[in-house]
């Protein structure tokens, strides 16, 4: 029998030869060919998930952040060992990052437990790549520290400043409106985004640095620091180290996100006039710990929660803006009397504490104050009716206060597809006053749900200044977007929902005050439609392969889009 030892982290989870000290012994030594002493290998391990790609332009400063992590993991007497992931870079990802969030969630859950570590740091930023890494994390539930990759910084073109995204779409409508030229936008597209890190508005990424701060799954004051700036190096060596720290202090996921911590959280999103996408992505990670996030408890909470930060896209400011008004601490501050203050974090304190020791500058042009909001109630509100029995998401922080109350008619869409074809036609038969619908973009279409909401305004009606219109499908739309949109109709078309059955020439009303949202077409006429009904989508027996897990699993946008077997078993 071997005499050797394995270390206290090396000897977790063994791999099956059935002679665990052969196991031991094996381990110790691929371990020792790695280059590390005997010392070393007896140290507490804390991974460092590191979802860097060269397919992600936000991660592009993630070896210099790792380096920081693995400086804090020594300070703290762990031995730091980092591990690949895959990574989800918003653009390069086809037909939508969204269809692959759950597979790095599993990639993530699966690989921290199945290597031998006693905590992790996770290292993510882009839209999806938090968002999976919490739901992996919460899985798992081995003590766990989120780091985000933070902000990108503004650029200029002109005397003008841009920010990714919310100025490439300003500038994209411009282009499509003919007011701008194609030289001008192809200068543009050289300056929109110049350095490493996250889109630099409140977009899907930046809200949900500031989701995972506030849950307590990442150090406080960290959310918002910029990608480039010293202070994010110093947010990664004390995630680091407070990542070694629980190993003789356990504090697992489970007991950071919980119902208070979402709740929190979802008061944060709505304050910020965050992503509609960061519902879903929260409902997901909320899911993998059994917890509900009903949409009529959104609007419960929406109704009472201020918008209080003025960022882009709902207002003026960008990331780095936030970041030195005093960022998620100071609307933390605000909304104080609103929240839990019982909730922990990663580092074991309790929000409370948090917000006593909080140093409290607040810089008021980007942040307001509760009693002097932007908005008195949330930036998201969900409608129901028969077009939505399930729920759909309004951004009303971002959409237009003149159509909050209207009936139109519906021009329909059958598909992306149909989209694109005809929405540019100058014979489209279409005005101000109507509705766009675009069916089938939902998770269980062939296109699996991807940020093609924001439909766009046909050219017939954008070259003569329109900037908005009421649209409505169950895709979902950008966080860095805006306009009056309806997203995430649930039921979605594909299957089979009210949706599908929407014709153009139908009457559709949209009731913000009531939270409304109806096809005005009586119940026997739906049926018939209904009876004839037919799904777009590729039947299961010509996928296979992720593409056929994801048709057969994944679940509606009122359920995360989770698959359904990620989710928390039911306790009993
Ligand atoms: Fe990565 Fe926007 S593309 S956050
Ligand atoms: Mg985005």
């Amino acid at each position: 029998m071997s005499d050797t030892k394995a270390g206290r982290g090396l000897a977790r989870g063994l791999t099956n030869y059935g002679d665990p000290d052969f196991s031991v012994y094996l381990r110790n030594s691929f371990a020792a060919s790695m280059g590390y002493s005997r010392e070393v290998l007896q140290k507490p391990i804390v991974g460092i998930a590191n979802s860097a790609s060269g397919f992600n332009n936000c991660h592009r400063h993630f070896p210099e952040l790792i380096e920081a992590v693995k400086r804090g993991v020594l300070l703290g007497g762990g031995l730091p060992i980092e591990f690949p992931t895959i990574s989800l870079g918003e653009v390069f990802l086809n037909p939508t990052s969204l269809k692959f969030r759950n597979l790095m969630a599993m990639d993530t859950e699966e690989m921290v437990r199945a290597q031998p570590m006693d905590a992790v740091v996770l290292v993510g930023g882009c839209d999806k790549t938090v968002p999976a890494q919490l739901m992996g994390a919460a899985s798992a539930d081995l003590p766990a520290v989120q780091l985000v990759a933070g902000p990108m910084m503004t650029s200029r073109y002109g005397t003008e400043r841009l920010g990714a995204c919310t100025d490439c779409r300003r500038f994209w409508g411009k282009y499509r409106a003919g007011e701008i030229s194609t030289e001008q936008i192809n200068d543009i597209e050289g300056r929109l985004a110049t350095t490493a890190g996250t889109c630099a508005v409140m977009g899907t990424a930046s809200t949900m640095a500031c989701i995972a701060e506030t849950l307590g799954m990442s150090l406080p004051g960290t959310a918002a620091i910029p990608a480039v700036h010293a202070d994010r190096l110093r947010a990664a060596e004390a995630s680091g180290l407070a990542a070694a720290r629980m190993i003789d202090h356990p504090i697992r996921p489970s007991e950071v996100i919980t119902a208070k911590s979402v709740e929190n959280a979802i008061r944060v999103l709505l304050a910020l006039g965050g992503s509609t996408n960061a519902i879903i992505h929260l409902t997901a990670v909320a899911g993998r710990l059994g917890i509900d996030i009903g949409l009529e408890r959104l609007n419960a909470l929406s109704d009472e929660t201020p918008v209080l930060v003025n960022l882009k896209p709902v207002g003026e400011n960008y990331m780095e803006d936030f970041f030195f008004a005093g960022g998620v601490g100071a609307v933390l501050r605000e909304l104080k009397p609103l929240l839990h203050l019982d909730t922990i974090s990663v580092t074991g304190e309790t929000l409370g504490d948090r917000l006593e020791l909080d140093p409290g500058f607040v810089d008021r042009r980007v942040i307001a104050s509760a009693d002097a909001p932007l908005e008195p109630q949330g930036g998201l509100v969900a409608l129901f009716g028969n077009l939505a029995p399930r729920g759909a998401i309004l951004k009303r922080s971002a959409a237009d206060k003149t159509l909050f109350e209207h009936e139109g008619r519906a021009v329909v869409f059958s598909s992306l597809a149909d989209l694109a074809a005809r929405v540019d036609d100058p014979d489209l038969d279409i005005t101000a006053d109507d509705i766009m619908v675009l069916q089938n973009a939902g998770p269980k279409s062939a296109s699996g749900m991807p940020e093609a909401g924001y439909l766009p305004i046909p050219k017939k009606l954008s070259s003569k200044g329109l900037k908005d219109m009421i649209r409505i499908s169950d895709a979902r739309m950008s966080g860095t977007a805006f306009g009056t949109i309806v997203l995430h109709v649930t039921p979605e078309a594909a299957v089979g929902g009210t949706l599908a059955l929407v014709r153009t020439g139908d009457r559709i009303r949209l009731s913000v005050s009531e939270k409304r949202i109806e096809l005005l077409v009586d119940d026997a006429e739906l049926d018939r439609r209904k009876a004839e009904w037919r799904p777009e989508t590729v039947p299961l027996d010509q996928r296979r392969g992720y593409d056929w897990l994801y048709a057969s699993e994944v679940l509606q946008a009122d359920e995360g889009c989770d698959f359904g077997f990620l989710k928390a078993r039911p306790k009993g």
